[in-house]
């Protein structure tokens, strides 16, 4: 039986994975690799440097870890820009709803957040009072599909991972999801997030009702 349900944020709460595969791309582009949605699947979830790394890769270039900070740097300034004109409303539709239908039925509600900038997006969109625990990118030393982020979350809720649900919109955090032993709510399109234990297009169409008849 499900006690706690674990959010992600980018892509699963609210569009903000959009800006951030914005911002890759602009920095990629100005490294001359071709960066396309499909490349950027590889990249949700994981951490900024790890993020890096990869587009790196895919463009065979090798950088000092000084000018890797920079451009790391210059990348988040770019999201930084994006998030700070965006709006309350930009939230997906019936999170909100979701949210309130599962404290009212008693479960415990996690975020759990890859991103450094989780406190701000939540902040900005004014959920911060839905979350019992919120755990991000400055409280992780292994990014996903590392399970530590779930882990974490579950030991602050004081509630066993077989009793976490967690909702993922990233490869990478369905990975983790099952690392943690925990069932796992896939966002996306239908060709995507193949190992999830469940999917939908949007978070809120998984309800309390599906939640609570996971045995
Ligand atoms: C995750 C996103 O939530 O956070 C990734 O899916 C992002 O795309 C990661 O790279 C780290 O975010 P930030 O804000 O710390 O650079
Ligand atoms: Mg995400």
């Amino acid at each position: 039986m499900i006690q706690a349900v674990i959010f992600d944020l980018d892509g699963v709460l609210v569009d903000t994975a959009r800006y951030h595969f914005m911002a890759w791309q602009r920095l990629a582009h100005e490294l001359g690799i071709e960066f396309t949605e499909k490349e950027n699947e590889q990249l949700k979830g994981v951490s900024r440097m790890r993020s890096l790394e990869i587009i790196l890769e895919m463009g065979n270039l090798q950088l000092s870890f000084d000018e890797m900070n920079k451009l790391a740097e210059k990348k988040n300034k770019w999201f930084v820009q994006y998030i700070n004109r965006m709006q309350a409303s930009e939230i997906f539709p019936g999170v909100k709803e979701l949210m309130a239908a599962i404290r009212q039925n008693g479960l415990k509600i996690a975020l759990a957040s890859s991103s450094k900038n989780a406190d701000t997006v939540v902040t900005l969109l004014g959920i911060q009072d839905f979350f019992d625990v919120m755990i991000d990118g400055t409280m992780i030393t292994h990014t996903k599909p590392d399970p530590e982020i779930f882990l974490l979350a579950a030991q602050r809720l004081n509630v066993h991972p077989s009793h976490c649900l967690v909702y993922e919109d990233a490869e990478a955090g369905v990975e983790a999801a099952h690392a943690a032993g925990m069932k796992c709510v896939g966002i996306g399109l239908p060709e995507q997030l193949r190992t999830a234990d469940y999917r939908v297009a949007l978070a809120p169409e998984f309800s309390i009702k599906e939640i609570k008849s996971i045995v």
